[in-house]
């Protein structure tokens, strides 16, 4: 009997339904009535960005800044030292940040565009090219506003939403090797995205960044990487990359940064905060280029746009994000989310990301044509149907160069219960029984690489 339970309770550990917290503080939220929701919907003009957060029952719309601090976090941020120069907490955050990258020059930020917006403003000055395994849409829309040119290249696994490939986060290097030849010269950095947020969250394998890393360095440029979600894949090289399951995810972190020359970082997702960002360099020059820049925009470089508490809260939480069971229970739940949708029938990209669930809305209402945004139909139709916001992926967000119509669930951090996913799960199933009636969308207004976030759409009919 002892024996049984034993094994009951590894497996339970292994799939990441032990718990590793409590709920100490709730906050209320309600199910507008249909009617509500369907007018809200229209004179936010089919844009979930538009609807206020207290008409959302289950936000899915983003995992960043969203999370839950824990206790330790709390406790941080009431020792906060809001000194304007040299405060208690940026030593505290500095100190937290040298350790988990190993880079030595430490800049902070008010989130992580902040960080793109003054690394990029001194490293470009137009006509340069930087290629990612795939940028995220505020960091190749700072490097297009820079005059320069992203270029996404995904392996070629992360277009086959069904493959059941462990790291479609991987670039692919025979493109980089081609195009490191071809642009010599006009390639200041090698972008990697961890985990690959705009490829539904995929992971990169720690063979890949190593690879990538070599190919950069063989042609003189530096890799960056933008470390949002680097626990989370550092998790996934623990889980899913051969030889590495003994090793925990700090020490892989550490391994992944030391092959960079620098990264830059949203600390709204694995720094387990808020608000917050940095910037972590191994140049000194470029420190002291990016300093000035941060003064003129952010603030001095020991707040750089964050309170003292900000920075305090995020020195636990960047630790906390690399804790094991952490990690386990939050990839856990994500994966728990994608199979169910999965065993009702929803198409869902898989395997199931980091972050988020991405459901394939091109097949799961293939009568509605890319002009008419499939996925955006889905949106609505889930705020409809269970008052949950998510968000489209594909060619609203995307445009051209969306390869697939997804639609982001995004998980916040420590947030919901399995019982609030089920809602999801049943919603659903609902959408899936009248999907065929669903309609399309007409574009009103809304343009640039940015445009999902201010587009309204009239619907059709
Ligand atoms: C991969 C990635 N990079 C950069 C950012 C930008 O960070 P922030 O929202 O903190 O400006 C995000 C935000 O979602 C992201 O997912």
């Amino acid at each position: 009997m002892q024996e049984a339970n034993l094994a009951l309770r590894l497996v339970a550990m292994e799939s990441g339904w032990l718990k590793p917290f409590k709920i100490k503080v709730v906050e209320p939220i309600s199910l507008p009535p249909p009617n509500r929701r369907r007018e809200l919907l229209e004179k936010a003009g089919y844009n979930l960005f538009n609807l206020d957060a207290q008409e959302i029952y289950i936000d899915l719309l983003t995992d960043s800044g969203t999370g839950a601090m824990s206790q330790a976090q709390w406790a941080a941020l009431m020792e906060g030292d809001e000194a304007y120069a040299g405060s208690r907490s940026f030593r505290q955050f500095l100190k937290t940040v040298q350790e988990i990258t190993g880079m030595p020059y430490v800049l902070p930020t008010h989130q992580g565009r902040a960080a793109e917006h003054v690394f990029f403003s001194c490293l470009l000055s137009g006509g340069e090219v930087i290629p990612s395994n795939a940028h995220f849409d505020t960091t190749r829309a700072n490097i297009q506003a820079l005059g320069a040119t992203p270029v996404d290249l995904p392996c070629p696994e992360a277009t086959d939403p069904e493959a059941d490939f462990p790291f479609k986060g991987n670039m692919d290097l025979a493109a980089l090797e081609a195009l490191l030849e071809r642009e010599k010269g006009r390639i200041p950095c090698v972008m990697l995205t961890l985990t690959n947020n705009t490829w539904a969250g995929q992971p990169v394998s720690l063979a890949n960044i190593r690879a990538v890393s070599e190919l950069a360095r063989a042609h003189g440029v530096p890799l960056i990487l933008d470390a949002a979600r680097h626990a989370e894949n550092a998790y996934f090289i623990h889980a899913r990359e051969p030889g590495q399951a003994k090793r925990p995810p700090r020490e892989i972190a550490r391994e992944v940064f030391s092959l960079a020359a620098g990264c830059l970082m949203s600390a709204k997702k694995d720094g387990l905060g808020n608000i917050g960002g940095f910037i972590a360099l191994r140049s000194g020059e470029l420190y002291e280029r990016c300093r000035e820049r941060l003064i003129l925009v952010e603030g001095f470089p020991t707040y750089g746009g964050l309170a003292g508490r900000d920075l305090a809260a995020l020195a636990v939480g960047l630790q906390e994000a690399l804790e094991l069971e952490y990690l386990r229970d939050r990839v856990g739940q994500v994966e728990w989310l994608a199979r169910r949708l999965r065993e009702v029938g929803i198409p869902v990209y898989w395997p199931p990301g980091g972050h988020a669930v991405y459901v394939d809305a091109g097949r799961l209402l293939p009568h509605i044509p890319r002009e008419a945004f499939p996925g955006q139909a889905l949106v609505c139709a889930l705020y409809l149907a269970g008052g949950i916001r998510a968000v489209e992926v594909g060619s609203l967000m995307l445009g051209q160069g969306a390869k697939l119509e997804l639609v982001r669930l995004a998980i916040p951090r420590r947030v919901y219960t399995r019982e609030h996913l089920e809602w999801v799960v049943d919603t659903f199933c609902r959408i899936k029984e009248r999907a065929a009636e669903l309609r399309g969308l007409r574009l009103l207004a809304g343009e640039g690489p940015l445009r999902h976030f201010v587009a309204r759409f009239a619907p059709l009919h």
